[in-house]
């Protein structure tokens, strides 16, 4: 991250919100510009321009963007100067994302600030986006004579390949490749970027990475809350669109990457398509035997008692939309060929955890008899990317007695001893590394196209084989024992639930 201002520091530059009316905006998008204009990191002068269909006026968009910093700014308490600073450059032009009017007036609202750098943010649902970007085109807001002009566009890109690609066409009708920034938020965090730098800036650990040393390797995104208000969207995605196809696949392809030439967008970025093409294609029989799916029903999570899937509203009563997928899949490169990679996310597990593990091979002759050695190695990596921040290694001890047995114990790092206070939001370090021009975090049309590519396989495949009803797990359980089984079935291995 820059720790000086960046070139551009006083370049007028907009920040042009489609959809500021919506949760993104108040939610994430002002709460992380707050952070950055709390740490003096925005160029200046710096204006957020909202653009939304809603009857607003600059003042409630303001109002209800500070309403936002208040709520969910990391730093507290929140400084009123820094933030009246920061609402007091607003501008609203309400208008629908068709009429080209309204783009009209954005225009001369960029020309009477002498805008000279420019960020469309696309805060709005996907079906908007290619009005929005087709519109830009016809007005040529998608030019600037002197500065930059970057778009950000928001998740989900793309429903399917077909869909994505269509998308990418219609965007790169007016933007270059260059210029587009799709999100993946799990690339902003912190202990996600960590991931290559624990990988590529020690020693010790890269010589071990590889199937030699590897037994397989665990992926796990848990999440205890449920699909809430979301079940319109959610039913369409489950969570192989909503989380597979891109988080988790990022995190896969962090995970097993070859070292970049350098850091930078091009060569990191390259890497990973790389990781996403070695993947082993999942289609027909074989995609129905490595996935596994199911759905929650009604249970208790953090001593609450919360509905099943099927009674959130909005969800259809004989809907197969799964809550919960296990994945296996192989990476077939030199490095990782033989090793399963095994993939699980879920709604309304225990407990949210996002963790990926390394388990190492077992040693190759059990000095201290076949009683130590039952079960798993005993040496895993494991990062925990959130909560808890951190990173633990476990290995066998001698545990202290008159007989030689092994106990696994554990060395940990932790995020917040070691740095102290919570790791930055995501959103605060892509907005800054977008104006910066850094892509290094944000996904490259290729890759897209690989992840989907892949996921649209097994997608195609579920549809060939369609089922009456998924396999169901109480809400606060790790899933029903079907999963449990998918994992033991192919090499006798069980899932890491954290404690
Ligand atoms: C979003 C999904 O992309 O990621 C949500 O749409 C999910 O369903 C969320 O809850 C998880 O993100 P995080 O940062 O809370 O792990």
């Amino acid at each position: 991250m820059p720790t000086q201002k960046s070139k551009e520091a006083k370049e007028p530059t907009a920040f042009i919100i489609f959809g500021v009316t919506g949760d993104l905006a108040r939610r994430k998008l002002v709460p992380a510009l707050y952070e950055l204009a709390l740490e003096k990191r925005l160029p200046e002068p710096f204006y957020i321009i909202g653009f939304a269909r809603r009857d607003w006026d600059v003042k409630m968009m303001a109002e209800q963007l500070k309403s936002g910093v208040n709520e969910f700014a990391r730093s507290k308490p929140i400084k009123a100067d820094v933030l009246d600073e920061l609402c007091g450059m607003m501008h609203y032009i309400r208008s629908t994302f068709e009429d080209e009017e309204g783009y009209t007036r954005l225009n001369e609202k960029l020309r009477e600030l002498e805008i000279v750098n420019r960020l469309f943010y696309l805060a709005v649902p996907p079906e908007d986006y290619p009005i929005i970007v087709k519109q830009i085109g016809k007005t040529r807001l998608g030019k600037s004579e002197k500065g930059w002009v970057h778009i950000i566009v928001e998740k989900p890109y793309g429903q399917d390949l077909e869909s994505a690609r269509e998308l990418d066409a219609q965007v790169h009708r007016v933007f270059e490749e260059r210029q587009v920034y799709r999100i993946d938020h799990y690339l902003g965090k912190e202990t996600v970027q960590n991931i290559l730098v624990f990988r590529f800036a020690n020693g010790i650990f890269e010589p071990l990475w590889n199937r030699r040393n590897v037994d397989h390797v665990q992926i796990s995104v848990a999440e205890s809350v449920g699909v809430g208000s979301r079940a319109g969207y959610y039913e369409q995605a489950g969570v192989i669109r909503d989380v597979f196809q891109n988080h988790m696949l990022q995190l896969l392809a962090l995970t097993a990457m070859e070292a970049p030439v350098a850091f930078n967008a091009d060569a990191v970025r390259d890497e990973k398509v790389k990781i996403f093409r070695s993947l082993r294609p999942l289609h027909g029989k074989d995609a129905m035997a490595n996935t596994f799916r199911a759905q929650y029903v009604a249970g208790t999570v953090d001593g609450v008692r919360v509905p099943g899937y099927k009674d959130e509203p909005g969800v259809a009563a004989n809907s197969v939309t799964e809550t919960y997928l296990a994945l296996r899949l192989y990476v077939d490169n030199w490095r990782w060929a033989g090793v399963p990679f095994y993939l699980r996310s879920g709604k309304r597990l225990p407990k949210r955890s996002t963790t990926i593990s390394i388990h190492f091979e077992q040693v190759p002759l059990p000095l201290f008899g076949w009683r130590n050695m039952a079960g798993d190695a005993p040496n895993t990596l494991t990062i925990n990317i959130q909560p808890d921040e951190g990173m633990t290694l476990s290995f066998g001890a001698k545990a202290p007695g008159p007989i030689n047995q092994i106990q696994p114990v554990k060395m940990e790092f932790d995020y917040e001893q070691t740095f102290g206070g919570e790791p930055p939001e995501a959103y605060e370090r892509l907005l800054l590394d977008c104006m910066s021009g850094d892509a290094t975090l944000f996904t490259r049309t290729d890759e897209v196209d690989c992840a989907w590519t892949f996921t649209t396989e097994i997608l195609d495949s579920w549809k060939k084989h369609p089922v009456q009803y998924l396999p169901v797990y109480e809400a606060g359980t790790w899933g029903p024992p079907g999963s449990d089984n998918f994992m033991r079935a192919a090499g006798g291995h069980t899932w890491d639930n954290p404690e």
